[in-house]
């Protein structure tokens, strides 16, 4: 599994790559709009944090081709080390991988709703494709569902495209697409921090410093 970080926000990014095994930070429009400060600025205050090694998904917003094409170029200019441009499955967004990909960008296909998009886009050259759980969940379909196809149709045919599964909004969903084997999920932090809370384990680690403390009138191993 590749844990990936789905925030621009700074002390968020600070604060789970401390403690999680991240391998990334994605981020779209509207992740880098709640930020409200300049957009070159937060992509280059990102990689300060995660390092120019580790995966930095950034969208384009422009709905044509050329649009596209345009702003991966000044998105690339602008950031240094693993970048992935981050495009929408709409047909411009299709079109554009492929220019994308001849000229050697690593791009993640996003906004993706269906197996079928996810395969067009794979077969396009995404690296990855980005499926969004709960936004399918919200229109009464099933985004476990939709992953476990996409995942399936990949082996089909043959595809390398990894799957970075998206838009979460409860650890039951990050259980659902883990159970299927995906290859990987991107998260903000108040999930991942969910996804490993438990009142039980915080209780045995209390009674373990009890218990000891009992014997040996200390809470530490090392005296
Ligand atoms: C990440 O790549 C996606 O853009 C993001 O997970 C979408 O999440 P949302 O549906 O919560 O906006």
């Amino acid at each position: 599994m590749i844990y990936i970080l789905d925030t621009a926000n700074i002390n968020d990014i600070k604060k789970a790559m401390d403690i999680y095994p991240l391998s990334g930070v994605t981020t779209n429009p509207s992740i880098i709009s709640k930020e409200n400060r300049d957009f070159l600025d937060i992509l280059k205050d990102i990689k300060g944090v995660i390092g120019k090694e580790t995966m930095l998904h950034v969208q384009t917003l422009s709905t044509t081709c050329e649009g596209i094409v345009e702003e991966a170029h000044y998105i690339r200019d602008n950031v240094e080390g693993e970048l992935y441009i981050k495009v929408p499955v709409i047909a411009e967004g299709i079109k554009a991988i492929k220019q994308l990909k001849k000229e050697g960008f690593k791009i993640t296909a996003t906004a993706v709703i269906t197996a079928n998009q996810a395969l067009m886009a794979a077969v396009a050259g995404a690296d990855f494709v980005a499926p969004y759980v709960n936004r399918i969940d919200n229109i009464s379909g099933s985004g476990v569902n939709v992953v476990n196809d996409i995942l399936n149709q990949f082996e089909l045919y043959n595809l390398d495209t990894k799957v970075l599964a998206a838009s979460f909004k409860n650890v039951q969903q990050i259980a659902d697409v883990s159970n299927l084997g995906v290859d990987s999920i991107t998260v903000p932090l108040e999930l991942l921090d969910k996804s490993i809370e438990h009142p039980l384990t915080d209780w045995s680690v209390q009674q373990f410093t009890s218990d000891w403390k009992k014997t040996y009138k200390t809470d530490k191993i090392i005296i």
